[in-house]
């Protein structure tokens, strides 16, 4: 709930400490702000523009959920959740502060939350149909709507460890809010990953050189510790799980919904598809 880490959130227009005020309808900020917290229990914080980006659809968000709940990508959420407990032992906080950018449905920070106890989360998406699935992913989250673009609306030095799994990012803002001791844990899509899928289906296959880009975009804000860590395996779907796996993913903004339906009918009941992600970890620079 938002009144778990108010504590750590900031003004979005001045980055001044923000409080709950009438029984947490709204936030406001020491100078004056106000931003209404909606009814399924996230808050908008955007500067005076707003929001210029979109994020996930209705329809992404609820392909996602059905797809995370089918447990495909145990492995990925197991691991992280290892590396931010690591890391929130080192900082030695009694209630970490666990921030999520990009966090869609909440089904990795709130399987964080659940394996350190004390620990406080926020999840940060700039869709609104994510963050009202947000709100309701864990009694120990506070769901935010923002453009991590646009700038984190948290605190200085607030947060004991932050994670992006397959979402953009923003070093120069990481660096501001972790602690010293902080870490930042990132999850990037490998080439390779579920490329079983791409030719049939004549979807996005993941890019080249992200990594690169990633170790590029972190320079100068970030630093990072060890080596790239290879997350690769075999995960066996069906024709069901094949479309959700389609609809969450930006495949969904570029296929014509007749024809993908025609494609995963002509595919066999089940293929095994091969997830692979590299997994990164920085500290301040
Ligand atoms: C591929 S999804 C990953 C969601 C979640 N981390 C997961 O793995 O289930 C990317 C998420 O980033 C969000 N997003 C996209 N652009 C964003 C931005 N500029 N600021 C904040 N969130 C953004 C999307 O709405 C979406 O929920």
């Amino acid at each position: 709930m938002l009144k778990d880490i108010v504590d750590v959130l900031a003004d979005p227009i001045d980055r001044s400490p923000l409080r709950g005020a009438d029984d947490y309808s709204r936030l406001v900020s020491e100078t004056g702000h106000s931003y209404d917290v909606a009814r399924q229990g996230y808050v908008t914080l955007a500067s005076g523009a707003g929001l210029n980006h979109e994020g996930d659809s209705a329809d992404m968000v609820t392909a996602r959920e059905l797809f995370l709940s089918q447990g495909h990508f145990a492995p990925f959420v197991e691991t992280v959740t290892e590396r931010v407990a690591d890391a929130v032992e080192k900082s030695h906080a009694e209630e970490p502060v666990v921030l999520e950018v990009g966090a869609g449905t909440g089904y990795y920070l709130a399987h964080t939350l659940d394996s350190i106890e004390g620990s406080r989360g926020v999840g940060i998406d700039i869709s609104t149909p994510a963050a009202k699935h947000l709100a309701k992913a864990h009694g120990r989250l506070g769901a935010v709507v923002a453009d991590v673009w646009e700038g984190l609306p948290l605190r200085d030095a607030s947060v004991d460890a932050l994670t992006v799994i397959f979402a953009p990012r923003n070093p120069a803002e990481f660096a501001r809010v972790l602690t010293d001791e902080g870490e930042a844990v990132i999850l990037v899509a490998d080439s390779g990953h579920l490329d079983e899928l791409r030719e049939p289906l004549g979807i996005l296959g993941v890019e080249g050189g992200k990594l690169e880009r990633l170790l590029e975009q972190t320079r100068g804000h970030l630093e990072q510790i060890g080596e790239p860590e290879l997350l690769e395996f075999p995960i066996r779907l069906d024709r069901d799980s094949i479309a959700a796996q389609v609809g969450m993913s930006p495949s969904a903004r570029h296929v014509d919904p007749a024809e993908l339906r025609e494609s995963i009918a002509a595919l066999p009941d089940h293929m095994e598809v091969t997830a692979k992600a590299r997994l990164l970890r920085f500290r301040k620079a």
